[in-house]
């Protein structure tokens, strides 16, 4: 496994990380959600993503059960704040007293007294931005957050937090949690240039599109059963809108550049997202070990095999930056 800094910050993470949305907690039994995260340790995987929403907050114990025992000094431990954790009109957003209240319901949650990178799970048009960003720097400054990140921000809204954080003293923002796939680059036109520029990284989610960019799913035929398009009482209202035909197609012609290559096609996807150098790690699920190995044996992509992809999907690929987007209120 290699290793990438965080930003810049002195915070180095494993470029292939491990993600339970969708899984832990809801898809997958509480053993096979074990067996991944020992899986993920095992091949040198030492970054794991979670979120208190994830699982209705189930994943996060999850997670913390399955950690039980590890020597905390040897992973990076990610969560995030922002979606509704309960019914309660201040049990969701960025104020001040939820940001507050989530860390600490996450922390028992996850058995441990600090979380490596702590981040806004969406943007939050309702609270100002400097009470976030204080709220965020007092967790740093308690020892409960190393450190602080957004995910799927705006170049305008990451922007406003640098400002204000240079300001006022507050701790900066290390990185931005967006989506990134060879199908989905509409990071790359406005983000990844400001978070270059800046010192913030790219940690991306569904670098595999959801499983999508493996070829499983096959134009016009239904889905291999135990699949996350199977999932009807999760993933497959996510996965949905990558399920299009003309995509499926699309993605069928990248079998022959795997074979070619020697690799899988979810290592051609995940090393596709390590060639951009913004990206500090890619996070994958994944509902059972032996996908967890073959995600974590990816590599970036030589310059010509990425662009042999980039030619293949150049007919579905989104790149809109108005694609990235929070809600107008918090849900
Ligand atoms: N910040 C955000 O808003 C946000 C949003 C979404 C996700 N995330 C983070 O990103 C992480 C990853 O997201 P994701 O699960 O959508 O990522 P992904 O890696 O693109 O997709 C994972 C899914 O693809 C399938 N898969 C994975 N490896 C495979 C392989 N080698 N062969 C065949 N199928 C394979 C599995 O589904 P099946 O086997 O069940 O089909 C697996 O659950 C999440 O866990 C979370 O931490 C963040």
């Amino acid at each position: 496994m290699d290793f990438r800094r965080l930003g810049r910050s002195g915070l180095k993470v494993s470029e292939i990380s491990y993600g339970n949305w969708l899984t832990h907690g809801s898809q997958v039994e509480a053993d096979v959600a074990t067996e991944c995260v020992k899986e993920a340790l095992e091949v040198g995987i030492t970054t794991f993503d979670t979120a208190d929403v994830y699982a209705g907050t189930k994943a996060e114990t999850v997670l913390g059960e399955a950690l039980k025992g590890v020597k905390r000094e040897s992973y990076e431990l990610f969560t995030k704040v922002y979606w509704p954790t309960g019914a309660g009109p201040n049990e969701r957003g960025l104020s001040r007293k939820h940001i507050v209240e989530s860390c600490h319901a996450s922390l028992r949650r996850l058995q441990t007294d600090h979380v490596d990178l702590y981040q806004a799970h969406r943007f939050d048009h309702e609270t100002p931005l400097e009470e976030t960003l204080q709220a965020f720097d007092d967790l740093v400054r308690q020892g409960k957050v190393m450190y602080v990140g957004v995910s799927e921000w705006r170049a305008e809204e990451i922007e406003a937090a640098l400002r204000i954080a240079d300001d006022m003293g507050f701790d900066r923002i290390v990185s931005n949690q967006p989506q990134y796939s060879a199908l989905w680059r509409v990071i790359e036109a406005e983000i990844v240039p400001l978070c270059e520029k800046e010192g913030v990284s790219q940690i991306v989610w569904s670098p595999i599109a959801q499983g999508v960019l493996t070829g499983k799913y096959l134009p016009g035929q239904p889905p291999p059963v135990g699949s996350r398009a199977t999932d009807e009482q999760g993933g497959a209202h996510f996965i949905k809108r990558l399920m299009s035909d003309d995509i499926l197609a699309a993605v069928q012609e990248l079998t022959p550049l795997a074979a070619d290559a020697g690799i899988s096609m979810a290592q051609l996807a995940i090393g596709w997202v390590l060639c951009n150098p913004n990206v500090a790690s890619a996070i994958v699920g994944a509902s059972r070990p032996e996908q967890v190995r073959d995600n974590a044996a990816a590599k970036a992509l030589s310059p010509d095999l990425k662009q042999a992809v980039d030619d293949v999907l150049a007919k579905v690929v989104q790149t809109d930056p108005a694609l990235t987007v929070s809600p107008p209120k918090v849900p």
